[in-house]
């Protein structure tokens, strides 16, 4: 990845499981100063308002002073080559995202802004939770890769001795922030830990 600071990020909340990772996220990203703006497939807002007690992209972008648009705008800044951001976050994406991304054939706002980022060649980074795989999502996965982003799971380790949900999310959404150049404190680092 390159190593220039991240000023800008735009993150895409898909229909997949996982809407504490998106929300962390912008989290960490509005701490450390990044220029957030943010968009939920419609599947992405239902999922997030289920999960997440109704939270709403709406309340999000009030509550983190966000930018946010409709899946359906087009028309939006960073739908262009000529304003994409530093970096491009699907976070959770559903295997249907995934998809449209790996087969440049989207439709709505998050797959025009993450084709952008793989033709302008900026960070991509795709949270991806799903399981078990079929052969298709490893392929669109390998696809996505050849091109230039970088796939996570939303798979957490336990090496750290999680103790809460918190502890949990923080570590995916850590090494999200790691693919992505922006600093954090989110996990304690291996072989940094305090002794005795
Ligand atoms: C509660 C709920 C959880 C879901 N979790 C996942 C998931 O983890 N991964 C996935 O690929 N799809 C999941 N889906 C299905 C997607 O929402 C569905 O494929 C949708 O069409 C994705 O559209 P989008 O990518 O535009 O958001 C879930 C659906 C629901 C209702």
């Amino acid at each position: 990845m390159a190593a220039e600071t991240v000023k800008s990020a735009f993150v895409g909340i898909t229909g997949a499981s996982g809407a504490p990772y998106a929300v962390r996220l912008i989290e960490a990203l509005v701490e450390n100063d990044v220029f957030v703006e943010i968009c939920a497939s419609e599947m992405g807002e239902k999922v997030l308002a289920y999960e997440m007690g109704g939270l709403s992209t709406k309340k999000l972008a009030e509550s983190y002073g966000v930018k946010r648009y409709a899946p359906d705008d087009l028309f939006a800044p960073p739908a262009s080559g000529t304003s994409v951001p530093d970096a491009t976050v699907i976070a959770p994406s559903s295997v249907s995202t995934l998809g449209n991304i790996a087969n440049g054939t989207g439709t709505n706002l998050l797959h025009r802004v993450a084709d952008v980022a793989l033709k302008e060649r900026r960070r991509l980074v795709i949270l991806e939770r799903e399981m078990p795989y079929s052969l298709i999502h490893i392929k669109n996965m390998a696809a996505i890769t050849e091109a230039g982003g970088v796939v996570i799971s939303a798979a957490p380790g336990f090496y750290n001795h999680p103790q809460t949900m918190d502890d949990l999310i923080d570590f995916v959404v850590g090494k999200v922030l790691d693919v992505m150049g922006v600093e954090h404190e989110l996990v304690e680092r291996w072989g940094h830990k305090r002794r005795g």
